[in-house]
């Protein structure tokens, strides 16, 4: 039968490993906390509640972390003991408890899903452990299982005898726990153990003393990494970047060196994007198809339109909104600029806070000065404007639809359309000024040397 859900996310831990003033489950991977990553898959089950066990630094998991429930836990006195705790907040619910850890943040939904499928098909089932084979299988808590399959005990590391630490199948630590027996069970942990915890592990024993079964649903170890130090959240930044890579290539974009190209948890890739060596996607990029990013460019909070190019070598930043076709060439930043169909900023330049019309061409050099250590203001230029390179366009300015800036101008003034804005000096010629120049200076050096010489 199938049971409400309620899932309780322990994070009360210290994270001591980590050496840091932010929480653990908090340090982003894929530029995102890594207790969303978990609580976003958790969101594919439709818990009715979602519980967020805290302790140390409890303020700033309250501040970070929305659309949860929190329950405290003061001291950590254990996983049992932390579930516990949970409990309060759960008065009068009666679906199932599955517990997780914020800081394993890969479990996939299907595998939550299989958790709550292994306990729903059998009505004796009092609970489901989530284990792994263990490569290694160091001081994690050890699964000892029946000839039928069927959880025994589980038995931790440093309780277990020298056979018992001979068995590969391991505790993850994350269980189903049936809602009806759950206060029951859990009020009968104790401390009586090598750690002087309470363990949520000792309910297998109990759950089975009380006449129900327990099962164990097995999964890889990599979906189960945790994350204690920093050289592991490093590990589990290069397996979130390894999946993000996969899924852009498996839905249709070529990457050229995909072990060069960085995503963000949210980066989105149409068919038949390419994308060069050396590319870094920050937050809420959006890449439509056809598209080329080429080397070297680091893209954040941008839209790419179909079929436009970027780069090499190019910055865009939040809000930059590249047109279908464009062209962005080698060193040019955008920031919070919409840039329509077709237009072409080829190189070296700084287009921020602006909207540029269809086909404009930016010459080389060009800057809009947005921004006078106050404020900062808007820069328009029109559909089919050409502006000379090494433009300085001071906003707020207009250029109207088809102008002509001229080169090395400073614009203060608007441009109408069709119409050529000027602001350098004029240009003059001197006659034979550059030969005398040079007979004068070269006389000069002469008499110099001659001094030295005597
Ligand atoms: C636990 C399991 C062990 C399993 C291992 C997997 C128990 C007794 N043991 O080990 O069988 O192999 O996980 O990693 O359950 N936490 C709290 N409050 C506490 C204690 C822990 O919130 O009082 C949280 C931690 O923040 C962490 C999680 O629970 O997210 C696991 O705690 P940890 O101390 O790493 O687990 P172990 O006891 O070592
Ligand atoms: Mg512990």
């Amino acid at each position: 039968m199938k049971q409400e859900l309620a899932a309780v996310v322990l994070a009360a831990g210290q994270g001591t490993r980590m050496k840091s003033d932010l929480h653990k489950v908090l340090h982003p991977i894929g530029g995102k906390p890594m207790v969303m990553h978990l609580l976003d898959t958790l969101d594919t089950l439709s818990p009715s509640r979602k519980i967020l066990l805290i302790g140390s630094n409890a303020d700033q998991l309250r501040e970070a972390v929305d659309d949860v429930e929190f329950a405290e836990q003061t001291e950590q006195l254990g996983t049992g003991h932390a579930v516990q705790c949970a409990l309060p907040a759960l008065e009068g619910f009666e679906g199932d408890l599955l517990v997780l850890y914020g800081d394993v943040p890969f479990i996939s939904g299907d595998t939550m899903t299989a958790m709550v499928e292994t306990r729903d098909t059998d009505p004796n089932c009092g609970l489901v452990v989530l284990g792994f084979d263990a490569a290694d299988p160091g001081a994690y808590g050890r699964l000892v299982t029946a000839h039928d399959g069927s959880l025994e005990r589980i038995v931790e590391f440093k309780d277990a005898s020298d056979s018992e630490r001979d068995i590969t199948l391991c505790n993850s630590g994350m269980m189903l726990i049936a809602g009806e027996h759950a206060n029951k069970w859990l009020a009968l942990l104790d401390n009586n153990n090598a750690a002087g915890e309470y363990y949520l592990t000792d309910l297998v024993e109990i759950a089975r003393k009380d006449g129900f079964s327990a099962a164990v649903v097995q999964t890889t170890e990599t979906e189960l990494m945790g994350v204690n130090s920093r050289a592991e959240l490093a590990t589990a930044e290069t397996v979130f970047q390894n999946n993000a890579r996969e899924a852009a290539m498996a839905a249709g974009a070529t990457l050229v060196a995909p072990q060069t190209v960085f995503f963000s948890h949210d980066t989105k890739l149409g068919r038949d994007v390419t994308v060069e060596p050396n590319v870094v996607f920050g937050p809420g990029t959006v890449v439509e198809n056809g598209v080329t990013i080429k080397a070297f460019s680091h893209v954040e909070g941008a839209t790419v339109r179909i079929g436009a190019s970027v780069g090499p070598f190019a910055r865009l930043r939040p809000a930059a909104d590249i047109g279908q076709g464009a062209k962005i060439g080698n060193f040019v930043e955008i920031k919070k600029a919409t840039l329509a169909e077709g237009v072409k900023v080829s190189h070296l330049t700084y287009i921020g806070d602006a909207t540029i019309g269809a086909h404009a061409n930016i010459g080389a050099g060009t800057i809009t000065c947005n921004y006078d250590g106050f404020l900062k203001y808007q820069t328009q230029i029109g559909a089919g404007a050409f502006i000379g390179s090494n433009s300085a366009l001071v906003a707020p300015v207009k250029i109207g639809d088809g102008a002509i800036v001229g080169a090395g101008s400073v614009v203060t003034k608007d441009v109408d359309a069709d119409a050529l804005g000027v602001s350098r000096a004029r240009q003059r010629s001197i006659a034979g000024y550059a030969a005398s120049f040079r007979e004068e200076k070269q006389a000069e050096k002469e008499a110099k040397t001659d001094k030295k010489g005597k």
